[in-house]
């Protein structure tokens, strides 16, 4: 498969996470392209890639002067925000999703459920269920076996 990974990090969590989605993929022969959210055109979302996926870390933002947890990183924030404006639709495109969190937060991992919405505004078809990671650098080897197994998953169709 031709794969175009989008991430967005903030304290490089969810980079190396991505790292490791990558080298899974290439692992098993398929083609990787991987790029910051802030870097994405939406000429690279046009293009057909068999699949694309997006990797957000879970954060808070200040929305109406009110500091609300559970959001995007601002520069997936950012590109949701810009596809919507573009009216961008991409029916028949693939997308998985996967979020990093914390889940001493109430609003845990929601950046995956916002992911979500951003490929269903898009038309887009969900391939597989939404993956949630708790607390990625204390438990970073339980949690790279986890996100393994997830991209395994995917990769096998
Ligand atoms: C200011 C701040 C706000 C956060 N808000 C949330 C949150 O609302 N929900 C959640 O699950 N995790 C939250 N987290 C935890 C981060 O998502 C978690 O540490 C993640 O691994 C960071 O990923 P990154 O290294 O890619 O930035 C927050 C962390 C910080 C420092």
């Amino acid at each position: 498969m031709n794969i175009l990974l989008i991430y967005a990090t903030n304290s490089s969590g969810t980079l190396v996470a991505s790292e490791l989605i990558r080298d899974t993929l290439q692992n098993q022969k398929h083609d990787v392209t991987m790029k910051r959210a802030n870097q994405v055109e939406l000429a690279d979302l046009k293009a057909k890639f068999d699949l694309v996926i997006l990797g957000s870390c879970t954060w808070g933002r200040v929305i109406d002067h009110r500091w609300v947890q559970g959001q995007l990183q601002d520069h997936l924030f950012e590109l949701r925000a810009k596809l919507i404006k573009a009216n961008l639709l991409l029916p028949g495109h693939k997308f998985a999703v996967f979020a990093l969190g914390d889940s001493s937060y109430t609003e845990f991992g929601a950046a995956a459920d916002k992911l979500v919405a951003m490929v269903n505004d898009l038309g887009g078809e969900l391939v597989a269920e939404p993956l949630k990671i708790d607390g990625w650098f204390f438990h970073q080897e339980d949690n790279e076996e986890k996100l393994a197994a997830w991209t395994k998953r995917l990769a096998a169709g």
